[in-house]
């Protein structure tokens, strides 16, 4: 079973690194679309178009489950993808609702692309996961800019962090969502910068779960893992600069890298 994952850049490499931990079996085939990041500012109808042009081109290329390691991407494309491509898609969203259900304060932050807050599916995962608990937003592109960059702590993090999170802890937040991929390789250090007893919630690992129930069910063929899956990771953009930053996102992965010629 070869599963694909999309973004628009460097960030699902969050979700492959959760996937990678519980199935290390799999293959896994990733494209980073970096040379049209960030999706958060694009039109829905931008993002859902490339979206659909990466997804040919990782079912061109065998993939059987596709996850779109994309919280921009799956509020804009996955109802689409999934009515029309004939494999399982697992999608990703802002988790609201866990957060909801541990907050003490009733009030959460979500931190999320601006195209992602603006999406109708964001608002109903709201109106039906967050009934009488305060939702603030937040969106955070420097996030996006950092981590496509490598650049996972210094003074340009911290920075970026405070400024995106003192407003929500000084609203009573006590749970921020990390609701875009990217945002994971800052958690280390957001945790360092929030008080103690704020949560942090990232739906990577539960992504993950779902991506492992979904190839106990689908696949009959599966040998109990011998040896490492084989993990290739593609970029539409500059591919000395995801060889640069691979080591820094994914420091314990053996991983192949490339440069995704899309409609090949
Ligand atoms: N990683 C993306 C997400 O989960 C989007 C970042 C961007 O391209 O703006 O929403």
């Amino acid at each position: 079973m070869k599963i694909g994952l999309l973004d628009s850049g460097v960030g699902g490499l969050s979700v492959l690194r959760e996937i990678h931990r519980l199935l290390p079996a799999a293959d896994l085939h990733y494209v980073g679309d970096s040379a049209w990041c960030p999706y958060g500012a694009k039109s829905p109808e931008t993002i859902r178009e490339r979206v659909f042009t990466i997804a040919d081109y990782l079912l061109h290329h065998g993939t059987q489950i596709l996850v779109i390691a994309c919280n921009t991407a799956t509020i804009h494309g996955v109802g689409a993808l999934r009515a029309e491509y004939p494999l399982p898609v697992v999608g990703m969203e802002p988790g609201v609702r866990p957060a909801a259900a541990i907050t003490r304060t009733g009030v959460i932050g979500v931190l999320a692309t601006e195209a992602s807050l603006a999406g109708e599916k964001f608002h109903r995962l709201v109106h039906t996961h967050a009934q009488g608990v305060r939702v603030i937003t937040r969106p955070c592109p420097r996030f996006v800019q950092l981590v496509e960059q490598g650049i996972l702590n210094g003074p340009e993090v911290d920075e970026a962090i405070d400024e995106a999170i003192q407003p929500l802890l000084a609203a009573g937040a006590d749970v921020m969502v990390l609701g875009c991929t990217h945002y994971p390789f800052l958690e280390p250090v957001i945790l360092q910068r929030i008080p103690k007893g704020v949560q942090v919630v990232d739906t990577g690992p539960a992504v993950a779960r779902r991506v492992a129930s979904l190839l106990a069910s689908e696949s009959t063929d599966i040998a109990p893992a011998m040896q490492e899956g084989r993990i290739l990771v593609e970029t539409t953009g500059a591919l000395e600069r995801l060889r640069e930053i691979l080591p820094r996102l994914l420091p314990e992965t053996q991983v192949e890298s490339g440069l995704c010629r899309l409609g090949e």
